[in-house]
């Protein structure tokens, strides 16, 4: 199973580009930077990456992405990720990156795109990993501040596919960025957004209803309204669920609990995916293989998480079906 799985073609489309930021290389930044971060070694970073539930992680993780100032950096940042998808056989990825993380802290929003973009086509060209950027605006802040970044996404416009929603679910439900994503949708983009991870089932409806979502970012929560599950079979709605974020943020106690496998067999779009590996201890291969550990699944249906993800990405019809032919080659 581990050769199957790590020799499957796989797209990748729930992963945040500041979640890739591992120990050795905020360090490294820290050093280059001269930013000073509370911890004395790779070692102690790792060691303090023990959450309790999605809050405790973005504090932590929030605290990370200080590290990062250049244009550079978000190269360095984003290259590292590519290598490890090509070691993962990940061959297309829709990177979502957070700009109000960083012009908060008053670096530019180009400075954070292009440093991406650069690595991005260096991944097309050296490495064949096709990718596309979502921005994802921060929903423990205001719509005001949604719209002064979809501002300054307009001039980027050329390199960003689509909008998401992300940060702490509780308390900041999709129907506060109702009129962003509208102004969003206006302007061309695509719109995901995280719901029912934390939240309530009603948190994917409403994405769905109030911010035209073409996927539901985890998802997992909608096994408690049994008529959303219908609609999402119904519409083929992708969920792009993450195991090992999911148990590192309690969402479920053990991986033997989780519903991913469940939800694909009653006939939902499920796509596996990181979320964030360097906090949640694992890249693409690491999440389908912590998935088939502590579930009985078979090659075949793991292949149809590979078709799935194809399916939901926003590639072009010509582009999906090369990748589909990757995949089937590979099952012969
Ligand atoms: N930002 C990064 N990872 C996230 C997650 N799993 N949920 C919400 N916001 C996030
Ligand atoms: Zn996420």
């Amino acid at each position: 199973m581990t050769t199957f799985i790590q020799g499957l073609p796989k797209v990748e489309l729930h992963l945040h580009i500041e979640g890739t930021l591992e120990p050795e290389l905020m360090f490294e930044l820290a050093k280059r930077n001269q930013i000073s971060i509370p911890f004395s070694s790779p070692e102690e970073v790792q060691a303090a990456y023990q959450f309790d539930n999605l809050q405790s992680f973005l504090d932590i993780y929030y605290q990370g992405a200080n590290v990062l100032i250049d244009e550079q950096d978000f190269y360095d940042l984003t290259w590292a990720y590519l290598l490890r998808c090509k070691q993962d056989n990940v061959v297309h990825t829709e990177i979502f990156f957070d700009p109000q993380t960083h012009t908060a802290r008053g670096i530019a929003f180009e400075t954070v795109i292009n440093g991406i973009d650069r690595a991005m086509q260096d991944g097309k060209q050296q490495l064949g990993i096709s990718s596309q950027i979502i921005m994802c605006f921060l929903r423990h802040l205001d719509q005001e501040s949604a719209f002064e970044t979809l501002g300054q996404a307009i001039a980027f416009k050329d390199k960003i596919i689509g909008v998401g929603l992300d940060s702490s679910e509780q308390g900041h439900p999709p129907e506060k960025f109702k009129e962003v994503f509208e102004a969003a949708i206006n302007e061309g983009f695509l719109t995901v957004a995280h719901a029912g991870e934390e939240g309530p089932a009603e948190n994917i409806h409403n994405a769905m209803k109030l911010l035209g979502v073409a996927r539901v970012d985890h998802g997992v929560r909608c096994v408690e309204d049994p008529a959303l599950v219908e609609q999402l079979i119904e519409e083929r709605m992708p969920l792009t669920v993450c195991p090992l974020s999911n148990t590192k943020l309690k969402v479920f106690e053990n991986m033997e609990d989780h519903n991913v496998i469940e939800l694909l067999r009653k006939g939902l779009c499920i796509t596996i995916n990181s979320d964030d590996p360097a906090y949640f201890g694992g890249y693409m291969t690491d999440n389908f293989m912590a998935v088939a550990s502590a579930i009985d699944v078979t090659e075949q249906e793991l292949a149809q998480l590979s078709l799935n993800a194809i399916e939901a990405s926003f590639i072009s019809e010509s582009e999906k079906g090369r990748l589909r032919g990757l995949v089937k080659q590979y099952c012969l």
